[in-house]
């Protein structure tokens, strides 16, 4: 479904994406992982268009690279990003509209930001300026108007980070019902190693912009190489 070839990105002198090649099939939920810095964020970024980068995207069979972030949405792919971002003065209902409207080829589908907002469970917040959601709320709002653009892919970028245990369980059935009640694959960006391991069918580990494995996820915390990069013996020799 999404096919990246032999993909490699600069700054300058840095290169944050180097020569990196992987395969999402459809209906999958695929895991990316790795250390600070390891260039995660800018493969989301090179595949919504943001940057010109080297090598090839392409998505249901056709090449994306060379197109506008616009253009990438209306194929079909979505993405929340690492820091919240929301419209603060909007309500929870007009801003998963303005997914809609983006998204919607014949203009704002009502009856879609509806089912979107109970999906999300938003139900009682509906009125509510966003800026007055807690950090949960926020996320469910950013994921619900990624949705709202009727994805065939949804991109999370760190969708857990600074939330408590019983919010990353929410999160993750969120996550599992995206994948299996509205059928959209899903790429997610994780640091918990057990969220990916519970969620993903397939985890792609890379370090300073280089692949170090591309597996199952049982098979991937296995792996000696992800251990002494990224895992460290203690989660290694843990339970
Ligand atoms: N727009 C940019 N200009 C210059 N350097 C950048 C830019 N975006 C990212 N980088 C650099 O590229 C590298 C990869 O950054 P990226 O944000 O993709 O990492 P990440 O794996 O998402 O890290 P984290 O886990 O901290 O979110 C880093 O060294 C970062 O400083
Ligand atoms: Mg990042």
């Amino acid at each position: 479904m999404l096919k990246a070839t032999r993909v490699t990105k600069k700054f300058g002198e840095l290169v944050a994406v180097n020569d990196l090649s992987f395969h999402v099939q459809d209906g999958q939920i695929y895991g990316i992982a790795g250390p600070n810095g390891a260039g995660k964020s800018t493969v989301f970024n090179l595949i919504t268009g943001n940057y010109g980068y080297e090598g090839k995207i392409e998505f249901g069979g056709k090449k994306i690279t060379g197109l506008s972030p616009y253009r990438i949405a209306q194929e079909g792919i979505a993405r929340t990003f690492q820091i919240p971002q929301i419209f603060p003065s909007l309500t929870v209902k007009k801003s998963i509209s303005v997914g809609s409207r983006f998204g919607a080829r014949n203009g704002l589908d009502e009856d879609h930001v509806e089912k979107i907002i109970r999906f999300v469970e938003l139900e009682d917040e509906r009125t509510q300026k966003t800026g007055r959601l807690n950090l949960l709320g926020k996320k469910k709002l950013m994921i619900g108007a990624s949705l709202a653009t009727k994805p065939k892919i949804l991109m999370l970028d760190e969708p857990m980070a600074g939330s408590n245990a019983t919010e990353i369980k929410e999160l993750m059935n969120l996550i599992r019902k995206i994948n299996v009640e509205l059928g959209v694959t899903v790429i997610i960006i994780e640091h918990f190693m057990k969220v990916l391991t519970e969620l993903t069918e397939k985890l792609l580990i890379i370090e300073s912009g280089s692949m170090i494995c591309c597996d199952a996820p049982e098979a991937v915390t296995k792996n000696p190489e992800v251990i002494e990069s990224y895992l460290g013996k203690a989660y290694a020799e843990r339970d």
